[in-house]
């Protein structure tokens, strides 16, 4: 790959940390809202002094809706300005879990182009807030942590690093398998940090990894939304590649043409109001992949396979040179 040629296989440090880093921890949690029973008179003063430029409506610790700067105008351009605030607010707001990933809202602010995100709790209470602001100061921040590898995880790293040298065989591979529930939002991405994980541990190049932490997260998701009782992920790292697959046993897929479509999703409302289900899954998956085959039989099964190649850096290259030289040089 020529040297700043921005692929679109590359993954940056950034796109890395959007895919591991939680809602809840890049949120402001000093959210300024609006009260329902406030006139759009009273929320114009209300955003002016508050130096603001949208808020939720919110009614008992939950968002009914979110006014903007733009719905001021309007009413003051229709003489409206008397009107209660709930007349004029937008009630369709989209608002995000706050286990999920920032994956979700970046797939949402983009596609979309809503500027702010009200954070909610698992009972639909507002939580915080993120903003295009919000999301780069906390993101900086993370940068910064992420760069320190504590001692204990060059232990781990030194450890599994050596599996692939200390087995003998013709063709090793280490198969690891991890079991998803349906609709489990609290859990939801364990299985790709964790695979992330191991494979940092066995020496895969920090590329790969990020590339497979894209893919598999993107699959784990797709298990908790759109599976009836979940599914199973199967990693099987081998010396020049690392395969990944997901399996579940319905509902099925009748056409993986259209699913395929940046943007298609049939995720159900409820699940739109938490954030997922942008339709960017599968888009993803096939960007960051080497090959990917999706196979389903409709009212049966779904399987979905990956495959990452080491290229011209399989694991422990350098360890079986120095093997050969000295057994040259003996
Ligand atoms: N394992 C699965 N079982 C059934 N349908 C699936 C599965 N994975 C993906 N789909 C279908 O593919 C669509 C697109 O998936 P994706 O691109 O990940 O977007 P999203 O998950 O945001 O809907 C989903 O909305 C769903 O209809
Ligand atoms: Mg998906």
């Amino acid at each position: 790959m020529i040297p700043g040629d921005m692929s679109n296989q590359e993954i940056t440090k950034v796109q890395e940390l959007i895919y591991t880093t939680r809602v809840e921890s890049v949120m402001a949690s000093d959210v300024i809202v609006i009260d329902p029973s406030m006139t759009m008179s009273q929320v114009k003063n209300f955003m002016r002094e508050n130096r603001i430029s949208g808020a939720p409506v919110v009614a008992e610790g939950k968002v009914i809706g979110i006014v903007t700067m733009n719905d001021v105008i309007r009413s003051m351009e229709d003489g409206k300005l008397d009107s209660p605030v709930t007349e004029v607010m937008t009630t369709e707001v989209r608002t995000v879990l706050m286990d999920a990933k920032v994956a979700e809202v970046v797939n949402n602010l983009g596609r979309r182009g809503f500027s702010r995100l009200p954070v909610v709790d698992h009972d639909g209470k507002l939580l915080g807030i993120v903003t295009t602001g919000t999301l780069i100061r906390s993101l900086l921040l993370q940068m910064d942590k992420s760069f320190q590898k504590n001692e204990a995880e060059k232990l781990y790293t030194y450890r599994a690093s050596h599996i692939f040298q200390d087995i003998s065989s013709d063709d090793t591979g280490l198969t690891l398998r991890y079991f998803v529930n349906e609709r489990d939002f609290d859990n939801a991405g364990k299985a790709s940090s964790l695979i992330k994980r191991s494979l940092q541990r066995l020496v895969v190049q920090p590329q790969i990894v990020r590339r497979v932490g894209v893919a598999v997260y993107e699959a784990e998701m797709n298990l908790v939304i759109h599976t009836d009782i979940g599914g199973e992920i199967v990693v099987e790292v081998r010396k020049d590649r690392v395969n990944i697959s997901t399996v579940d046993h319905g509902p099925g897929i009748a056409d993986l043409k259209q699913v395929l479509q940046p943007g298609f999703s049939t995720a159900p409302e409820w699940i739109r109001d938490m954030g997922f289900g942008a339709g960017m899954g599968l888009a993803n998956i096939k960007r960051v992949s080497d090959v990917m085959k999706l196979t389903s039989d409709p009212g049966h099964w779904t399987r979905l396979e990956m495959v990452f190649n080491f290229g011209p850096d399989p694991l422990l290259p350098k360890v079986e040179l120095e093997k050969s030289l000295t057994r040259g040089s003996q």
